[in-house]
């Protein structure tokens, strides 16, 4: 996970060298908050040592890191629910950290559009890291990190803008797009017969919403099943009466490590999935269901959960 040489101290590295976020064709433009946003060497490095530093928490045990796992696309795979501090778990099931760059709002109800702040949420919230920004700031001083901010920033002042903005650098260099779907984008490798049935199944059903090639266009929307205890999802933040029990419409690029499904984690598999779709009338047959998993399937990017 190191990024160039960041992990090893070196005199030579540049740590204010800009940290390339590559831009594959096939992706759509970035968001418009990200075009101004620049992680460098120094700044993804420090975040992501403070992505997986436990002391960031009111009990002291739980970083970003504990429910976003790089082995399951930085998902916290297979709770349905995380488990934050003092073993308490939240509502909602934790998303993927991937792409971010191009995702124009956060959170199931899209309740934050911009990196650089949001990590505010999970400090504070009382089920995840339950610690002020002030006692963040104070443990942070606390522990040996002089020097990673002296790299990332120029001098040793530790503060909260700076800590927010390197976990949001670092999250930005999360980029998946080495999958079978890209080396077919890339013009490297062609479809076979059922992935070919499947893509067009998928366009049919599934890309008004899971569009383009994150397979997703971010709107609120709902799926027969999303109604789940009294979480009114995009309705919290927008207060429109229509948005109840709406969700961001969630990429579903690497899905095959992210199970389970759903803002709160509703479908074991993607087979369930498809069973709630058929409640609407959206009838496939088992042969069609196979050509569409087959063609979901080159969505899993192998190399994000390893590199
Ligand atoms: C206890 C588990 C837990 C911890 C700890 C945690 N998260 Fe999350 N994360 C979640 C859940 C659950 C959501 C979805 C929240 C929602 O929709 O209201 C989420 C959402 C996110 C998202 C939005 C992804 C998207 O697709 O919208 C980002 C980015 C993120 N977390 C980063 C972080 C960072 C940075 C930290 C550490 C400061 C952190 N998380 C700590 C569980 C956790
Ligand atoms: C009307 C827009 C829309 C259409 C059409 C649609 N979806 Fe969704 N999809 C969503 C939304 C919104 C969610 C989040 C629902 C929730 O959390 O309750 C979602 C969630 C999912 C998830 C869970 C992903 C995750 O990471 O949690 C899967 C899998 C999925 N959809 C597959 C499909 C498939 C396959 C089709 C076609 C048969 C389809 N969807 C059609 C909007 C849509």
């Amino acid at each position: 996970m190191c990024i160039l040489t960041a992990c090893t101290p070196d005199a030579r590295v540049d740590y204010q060298a800009l940290v390339d976020i590559p831009q594959p064709d096939s992706f759509p433009e970035r968001a418009p908050w990200s075009v101004n946003v620049h992680p460098m060497v120094g700044t993804v490095a420090l975040g992501q040592k403070l992505f997986s530093d436990r002391s960031l928490s009111s009990d002291g045990t739980v970083s970003c890191g504990n429910c976003h796992r790089q082995e399951v696309a930085f998902s916290d795979a297979p709770e349905k629910r995380s488990t934050g501090v003092n073993g308490r778990t939240g509502g909602r099931n934790t998303p993927p950290v991937q792409n971010l760059a191009w995702m124009p709002s956060f959170m199931w109800d899209g309740g934050i559009n911009h990196l650089e702040v949001m990590p505010i949420a999970p400090f504070v919230n009382e089920v995840e890291h339950n610690i002020s920004l002030k006692e963040v700031v104070r443990s942070v001083r606390r522990s040996d990190y002089r020097r990673d901010f002296k790299r990332a920033f120029g001098d040793t002042s530790i503060t909260a803008p700076r800590i927010i903005v390197a976990l949001a650098h670092f999250m930005m260099t999360k980029v998946s797009s080495q999958s079978p779907i890209d080396s077919f984008y890339r013009r490297e490798r062609l479809l076979s017969n059922a992935e070919r049935t499947g893509r067009v199944l998928f366009n049919e059903q599934c890309g008004s919403c899971h569009s383009g090639a994150l397979l997703s266009d971010f709107t609120y929307k709902s799926h027969p099943g999303s109604r789940v205890g009294s979480d009114v999802g995009r309705f919290l933040v927008s207060q429109v009466p229509s948005d109840s029990f709406q969700f961001k419409t969630p990429s579903l690029r690497n899905w095959k490590y992210t199970a389970p499904y759903g803002h709160a984690g509703q479908w074991a598999t993607l087979e369930e999935v498809l069973q709630d779709w058929h409640t609407q009338g959206e009838y496939l047959t088992a042969d069609e269901k196979a050509s569409l998993l087959q063609f979901l399937s080159l969505f899993n990017d192998s190399e994000f959960i390893t590199l």
